[in-house]
């Protein structure tokens, strides 16, 4: 603690007897000219120190490593070597390593603590994916926020979070961590984010700097699977792809994370086009930029770089900050400034953005402030993070079919059979970016439905889902041949008046590096629906999993259909209260469901292109053996109640489209509807989506209510991104659509000028 007064006080003195020259280089805001004036002290050494990010290295609570790697290391974190450190958790942890920085090096600079709180730290709340299936900012804000909270408390104060990356591919694993397809929805659902995360003053110890990653298109991998190629054009890059990074940006959000993918033939740790000329360039972005793990070292793998001082040349080149793993930037960096290969200026510049974050964290005035015990203690899976985790988790669920109102089920007098490894397991719910949670924490479906007492529940696993252990990073061997439990499952169906079903993915099943290339019911699952449906029809399916999957069969022949996702750590009672009707499920599916994988990549917002049809003969946009028509469109979800629009009217009005529109509920219950509004541009300079959504409306309504509910088109939600990389809004007809999905038909046009 000593050394940091001292430091302070060293800054003080220098920004007194350098006002004239701080100010000149800031824009009077304090912490920059403080950060002036730190950067002054530095040498090379030192500056460079910030740019490196280590893993945890070594048990802190043991014996100082002497040998190896983590030897080096721990001299480095003396030394001031190192800016920040991921995977320490814990205040204990945390006070250990941050006080080697702060006391043993010779200007104290604190750590910036880095780690993957995804959803949740402890506590889970629902996959990203599900939350965003609520469409509820403030429930997701909110989320955020506990997360925040929980793990400010265990010593963390930056998260690897929110992944904004767009994706249409659901054989790609990481969809599970964003917020689906659309660029509005998943602008508006990271900005909710990076605001819970970051609350509105980032010196509060319950705020933690956001992150936005992963910069970018790495959710356009070719064929979908992860780290893989993407190329794509600067009309995706710049209206689909970059959208949410910017909204994060314009949301404050503090840092970015480049990606593992290259991007049109340039690892976008070393692209200068996306790090420079957009982020800092063109956006003015002034926060800093990690790599990705390692991704500074795979520019040799992908053949950009040959070797690790030249990835650390073309990374620090390109505007990567901060190197999270790759011992680059440490080993190579003052050598490439010596040699000229690097300029000073670019090592200045980052290691200005590294310390300005962790002033406005408020770590120089008291490092130690995320290290409270008292508040690791009473903060840390306490029942104010429950609750929040089980109010986000009832509001990511997604009803997709409820034939015969066979849901809610009745509170009494029936027999229910539960079957499906998932409704006893307290492991999957928590999804696959759980580091911290406790294993086996989450309320399972058997424990949630028996709750309520009323009604006689048997349970049967049905089939072994996976054969050994599941972790985060071996691979998953699944069960394909034995079938011994399905008796014990056939047996109670047969006894029962409704069959709950919980089929899916175990919560390693996606992820980061877990694509597929089916999007059926995993293993023998899909065996075992059918085998139950030929003894009970009477099946409600409740879906656990990480992307969408293509259950056309089920879709075809399962009354009831609930897509509960991975929900996190109060996923059983949250299911269970919507199967029971406690909560009446307004969720909306983010990302479009395939028929069949060979639709993949399949989304609502596609191009309408010069052969669309349907045609009497073969020359138009189609298959021969399916149809262009996804199983559940984008925007899809069913209530418990119904709901109606009509009256759907626009206007102009001060170079502005004003719509409107009257939603009835015309069922017996009270209903949440996600009223959508969307648009077509329908003759551009660059072509434009058959629909784009622009704008959407959460309103609760009592049976027979009407509610109007209105929407304005400004220039931001009207304009597109031509390709000279310009902002533009053209005079013309637009089609005008609004509906609970993306394939409503109530319409309008109007004529823009
Ligand atoms: C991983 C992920 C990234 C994560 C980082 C640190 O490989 O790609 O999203 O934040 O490494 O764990």
């Amino acid at each position: 603690m000593r050394k940091i007064l001292i430091l302070n006080l060293v800054i003080i003195s220098f920004l007194s007897c350098n006002q004239q020259a701080a100010t000149k280089t800031s824009n009077n805001n304090v912490i920059d000219q403080k950060v002036d004036s730190l950067l002054q002290l530095m040498t090379l050494e030192e500056k460079i120190g910030q740019m490196n990010q280590y893993n945890g290295f070594w048990d802190v609570t043991g014996p100082v490593p002497s040998a190896g790697d983590a030897a080096k290391k721990f001299e480095h974190l003396k030394k001031g070597w190192v800016g920040s450190m991921l995977n320490v958790r814990g205040v204990e942890n945390v006070r250990k390593v941050q006080k080697i920085a702060v006391e043993e090096s010779r200007l104290g600079i604190p750590l910036i603590i880095g780690f993957d709180v995804i959803h949740g730290y402890e506590t889970q709340s629902p996959i990203p994916l599900a939350e965003s299936a609520s469409w509820d900012l403030e429930a997701i804000k909110k989320s955020a926020q506990m997360a925040a909270k929980e793990a400010a408390a265990a010593g963390i104060n930056w998260t690897f979070a929110p992944m904004v990356d767009i994706s249409r591919d659901a054989r790609w694993g990481r969809v599970m961590e964003g917020a689906g397809e659309d660029p509005y929805l998943g602008s508006k659902i990271g900005v909710a984010r990076v605001e819970g995360f970051q609350g509105d003053d980032l010196s509060n110890p319950y705020t933690i700097a956001a992150c936005a990653k992963h910069f970018a298109a790495y959710g356009f991998a070719e064929s979908g699977k992860d780290y893989n190629t993407a190329d794509v054009g600067l009309s995706t890059l710049y209206n689909t792809i970059l959208p949410p990074f910017k909204a994060a940006h314009e949301a404050g959000v503090k840092t970015f994370m480049n990606s593992f993918n290259e991007l049109n033939g340039i690892p976008a740790t070393g692209d200068k086009f996306l790090q420079r000329d957009i982020l800092k360039g063109e956006w003015n972005y002034e926060g800093f930029v990690v790599s990705d793990w390692g991704s500074i070292m795979e520019m040799m793998a992908h053949g950009y770089a040959k070797d690790k001082k030249h990835a650390a040349e073309l990374a620090a080149n390109a505007g990567s900050d901060m190197d999270m793993e790759s011992y680059a930037y440490v080993n190579e960096l003052a050598s490439l400034v010596k040699e000229g290969k690097v300029s000073e200026e670019h090592i200045t510049d980052a290691a200005r953005r590294i310390l300005r974050v962790k002033f406005e964290l408020g770590l120089f005035e008291d490092p130690y402030k995320y290290c409270d015990e008292s508040r690791e203690k009473e903060i840390i899976g306490s029942k104010e993070m429950h609750d929040a985790a089980l109010d986000m988790a009832k509001k990511s669920i997604v009803l997709l079919k409820n034939e015969d109102n066979l849901l809610p089920l009745k509170k009494n007098g029936q027999k229910i059979a539960l079957i499906g490894a998932l409704a006893s397991d307290t492991n999957s719910p928590l999804g696959n970016w759980r580091l911290a949670a406790k294993d086996n924490s989450a309320v399972s479906v058997v424990e949630g439905m028996k709750a309520y007492k009323e009604n006689e529940l048997m349970y049967a696993e049905g089939t072994t889902l996976y054969l050994g252990e599941t972790n985060f990073p071996s691979e998953l061997v699944l069960n394909t041949t034995d079938k011994s439990k399905f008796n014990e499952a056939v047996s109670i169906a047969k006894k029962a008046d409704v069959v709950v079903m919980v089929l899916g993915e175990v919560g390693y099943q996606s992820g980061e590096a877990r694509s597929r290339s089916k999007l059926d019911l995993p293993g023998l699952q899909q065996e075992l629906l059918e085998t139950i449906y030929k003894v009970n029809k009477n099946i409600v399916l409740v879906l656990n999993n990480g992307r969408p999957l293509a259950i056309t069969w089920a879709d075809e022949n399962i009354p009831a259909i609930v897509e509960a996702w991975q929900l996190g750590s109060q996923a059983g009672n949250a299911i269970a209260q919507v199967l029971y009707g406690d909560y009446n499920p307004s969720g909306k599916l983010p990302m479009t469901f395939p028929r069949s994988v060979g639709q993949v990549p399949i989304y609502y917002n596609y191009k309408n292109t010069g052969r669309p049809g349907p045609k009497k003969e073969v020359f138009w946009s189609h298959y021969q053996d399916e149809t262009n028509k996804p199983l559940y469109p984008f925007g899809y979800g069913l209530s418990y109640t119904s709901f109606e629009y009509k009256n759907l009217k626009a206007s102009i009005s001060s170079g502005n489209i004003e719509v409107s529109v009257d939603i009835t509920n015309t069922g017996t219950v009270e209903g949440k509807e996600v009223a959508q509004l969307y648009i077509r541009d329908v003759i551009a300079s660059v072509t434009r989506p058959v629909k784009e959504l622009k704008g959407f409306e959460m309103i609760a309504l009592n049976p027979s209510e009407t509610k109007t509910v209105t929407f304005k088109l400004t220039k931001d939600e009207l304009g597109f991104y031509n390709n000279q990389r310009e902002f533009v809004v053209e005079p013309g007809e637009f089609k005008i659509f609004v509906g609970g999905s993306s394939d409503s038909n109530l319409e309008t046009t109007i004529d823009y000028k």
